[in-house]
Order: C-alpha cells, then sequence, then structure tokens
C-alpha cells in the first residue's frame, strides 16, 4: 500500500493519486489550520502551563496537621520525611534541607569543596549546580553535554580533569539518569567526589535501583514543578556516615548536640551544644516536610502517569522530521520531569522564538531549559567564554520545553500534540 499523508487543502495533489490506478490511497486529516498568532483559533481555549504540582486534600490535611501541633520545625515530620526518603531511595542517610540548591551547597561543603577547587558540571542545568561551587570559593568548570541524550559527556568530564578537580556535580537533565558507572570509574580513579544533582529525576531508576544511592552524594529539589513538592524544599543522601555527619552541621549553622562531636568545653547540662564549624540554616519545616512525606505517598501515581504522557509525545514526534526528541541511555528507566522537543531549524521557516510564540497564542505555554549556564552576565564577567561547550550551545538554539505534569488530562496531551503539529505544519519548509 502506498500511504500518502496528504493535506486537506491540497485538492489536486489528493485527485492526483486518487486517479492512479492500483494505489491505495490513505489520507489522513492534516488540515493547514490559520496559526492562533495570525487571526486562527487557537487549539484551546485555556492556558496549559510547562509545569505544574499536583496537591490533593490528603496534602492540605498533613499540612493543617502539623500547623496545630506542637512542632512546626525542627521537630518529628523532618525525621519521618528522612526516614521516608530513604526506604524510597535505599539510601543510608538522608538529610532534609529547604531547597535544592542548599542540598548542592551542603554536599559541596561535605566533599571539602574550598578554595583553589574546580568542580566540573554540565552547562545545561539551572544555575544553582554550578552556584554551589561559587559558594564555597571554587571554580565550576563546564564540561560539554552528549548531542543525544543531553546529559554530561564521560568523555568531556575527562578532558577536564585537572589536579585541582575535587568533586563532580552531573545533572539527570530531564529525569534521565547520567551514565552512573561511567562517572563513578572517573571519580575513583582520580579521588573524586560525585555529587549527582537529581533535582528532576527522584524516582528515575538507574540499571534497576532507585536514584539516591548511587553517587557519593544525591541532591533532591521538592520546588513546585518537580515530581514531588513541599512548595520549596531539598534533601541530600549518602550512603557514607562521614558525609552524612557534615551534611548535618552544614544545615544547621555548624552546631552539634552531639556529644561525640563536641570538643571539650564545659558540658554542664543537657542544654549544651556547640558549634564545631561553620554552617548555615537550612532546615525545612515541619509543615513542608509533611507535604513532601505526603506527596511522596504518592509517587508511583505521580511517576506512571509522566511516564504515560511521554511515551504518547513520544510516539506523537517520532515521525516529524521537524523535531528531534531526547534520546535515552538503555540503563536509564526515568521519570521524566521535562519534555523537550528540539526543533530542526533548517527544516522550519521559522525562528525558535516564533515558534514559541505561536505556541503562546495556541495557549500552550512552553519554557527553556536551559540557556547555557556560562552565558550568564555573572559567568561572562568572570571570563568564561562562550563557545567552550559546543554541543550544549547546538542544542539550546532549538530546544523548547512543552507542558508535562502528572496532573494533564489526555485533551491536555492532546492539545499540546495538536498544538506542536499545528506549527510544524504552517512553518513547514
Ligand atoms: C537541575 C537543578 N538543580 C538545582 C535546582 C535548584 O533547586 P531549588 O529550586 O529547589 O533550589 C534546580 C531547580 O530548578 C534544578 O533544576
Amino acid at each position: 500500500m502506498l500511504y500518502i499523508e496528504v493535506g486537506m487543502n491540497d485538492v489536486p495533489l489528493r485527485e492526483m493519486f486518487c486517479n492512479c490506478e492500483k494505489t491505495v490511497i490513505k489520507t489522513r486529516r492534516i488540515k493547514m489550520e490559520k496559526l492562533a498568532i495570525k487571526g486562527g483559533y487557537p487549539v484551546r481555549g485555556g492556558k496549559i502551563f510547562y509545569g505544574r504540582q499536583w496537591i490533593d486534600e490528603d496534602d492540605i490535611q498533613a499540612v493543617a496537621t502539623v500547623l496545630r501541633s506542637d512542632y512546626i520545625t525542627c521537630g518529628p515530620k523532618v525525621d519521618e520525611l528522612e526516614r521516608t526518603l530513604c526506604e524510597f531511595t535505599g539510601a543510608k542517610y538522608a538529610v532534609a534541607v529547604n531547597s535544592g540548591t542548599s542540598a548542592l551547597h551542603c554536599a559541596c561543603i561535605a566533599a571539602g569543596v574550598g578554595s583553589g577547587d574546580e568542580v566540573i558540571t554540565t552547562p545545561i542545568t539551572f544555575a544553582a549546580s554550578a552556584n554551589s561551587v561559587l559558594y564555597c570559593g571554587a571554580k565550576p568548570v563546564f564540561a560539554d553535554i552528549n548531542p543525544e541524550f543531553y546529559n554530561i559527556d564521560p568523555e568531556s568530564i575527562r578532558a577536564h580533569i585537572t589536579e585541582h578537580t575535587k568533586a563532580i556535580v552531573a545533572v539527570d537533565f530531564t529525569g534521565q539518569a547520567v551514565q552512573i558507572d561511567e562517572i563513578r570509574t572517573i571519580c575513583k580513579e582520580y579521588n573524586l567526589t560525585f555529587i549527582e544533582d537529581a533535582a528532576h529525576s527522584i524516582a528515575t531508576k538507574y540499571k534497576g535501583q532507585q536514584v539516591g544511592s548511587l553517587a557519593d552524594m544525591t541532591c533532591f529539589s521538592f520546588h513546585p514543578v518537580k515530581t514531588v513538592t513541599g512548595g520549596e524544599g531539598g534533601a541530600i543522601l549518602t550512603n557514607d556516615e562521614e558525609f552524612y555527619k557534615k551534611l548535618v552541621l552544614a544545615h544547621t549553622h555548624g552546631i552539634t548536640h552531639d556529644e561525640s562531636m563536641m570538643e571539650g568545653a564545659p558540658h554542664e547540662g543537657p542544654w549544651c551544644y556547640e558549634q564545631v564549624s561553620l554552617g548555615y540554616n537550612y532546615r525545612l519545616t515541619d509543615f513542608q516536610a509533611a507535604l513532601i512525606t505526603s506527596q511522596l505517598g504518592k509517587i508511583e501515581i505521580f511517576a506512571s502517569r509522566r511516564k504515560e504522557i511521554v511515551k504518547r509525545y513520544d510516539e506523537a514526534f517520532s515521525s516529524v522530521p521537524e523535531i528531534f526528541i531526547q534520546k535515552e541511555i538503555s540503563e536509564s528507566d526515568t521519570c521524566r520531569h521535562l519534555y523537550i522537543i528540539q526543533l530542526n531549524l533548517n527544516q522550519l521557516t521559522c525562528t525558535r522564538r516564533e515558534f514559541f510564540d505561536a505556541m503562546s497564542a495556541e495557549n500552550v505555554q512552553c519554557q527553556i531549559h536551559y540557556i547555557p549556564v556560562y552565558w550568564f552576565p555573572f559567568y561572562q564577567h568572570m571570563g568564561y567564554k562562550k563557545g567552550i561547550c559546543p554541543n550544549a550551545e547546538e542544542m539550546y538554539k532549538g530546544i523548547m520545553s512543552i507542558p508535562l505534569y502528572p496532573r494533564m488530562s489526555d485533551q491536555d496531551v492532546e492539545d499540546v500534540i495538536h498544538a506542536v503539529k499545528k506549527v510544524v505544519a504552517n512553518y513547514r519548509r
């Protein structure tokens, strides 16, 4: 059978094929609809955003219960969250903190990152991954990404190692696990600390194991667009007791109540505590902890709905030559936080900006993840030059995150697909 995709408006083409003998024609209705940005009707009435939280009545109840209790911070709900995270991930220790950013900062402190050190990370991430290195007075060094998986390329990591390299902050971008085995091998070879920025990847598995106990330290974020949320919040997980002790100190002023860690100031009574290092107030409140724990109870539901939507998007876009979709390493069973389409701009008559604006006019609000970190003026002023990570810069030119969150209805998903195909059809070269 000759399968021909013919637009509704391509009347001469349809007639030409219809008159051909021995040709079976299946026409698909790909009406060339007028773009909303050019005065046509949008694919949907209400705006849909690229991500949003899913809060139910039981989450609200969990928060309300804490608000009516004795402890709204430094209480039992933080301990419960830490235990739940350990059970879920298989990690030995967890420290809950007030953001993914503070999680990364604490991990860098625990790794001993300081002045004169270099830490290798990716430019395709939120600025916090690199900023946490700067907070410690060290230098972020940007390794390039793999152009198909979009994660940091282990070969590029190797190429950037110097005698000053202290750690690697590898980001599970969009939720896909980084090449953990390769990065672990590099860390072992050069005695580096492997910090996994898993802000996007809670519920992702690598070779069947939950992200959380695979790197030396793993950092989660509980920002509202992430898979589970506390409004704000974060956590660091580790199997290493020494890292754990340092993380505990770092997130609460460097102060300890643990006698075994005190240095001998007179221990006059149960009120005694000592500050033994310089730390921060990065504590999470108990009501946020309760919200995150409640959300974790539904993580399988959130993850499976995300996977369903990703599967539908993959099916819809894999045959569209104007769009590249992210490839995955076989080891990663990914709970996707972001769905990125990469526009093949050679096949389109529009710019990325025109595509983005056309999607907005269709009431599908996209986002761009991410501008390469070292392009920001703050980094440029420190002397980072454009062009240092060509794969990242090339990828950045065409990417766009389309809506992905578990509460999207099937109709929402179809609307997004419709909008993408409509914009592609209008700008097809
Ligand atoms: C990759 C990555 N790392 C770190 C962070 C920082 O997390 P938070 O916003 O919880 O501080 C984010 C947040 O968006 C992120 O996407």
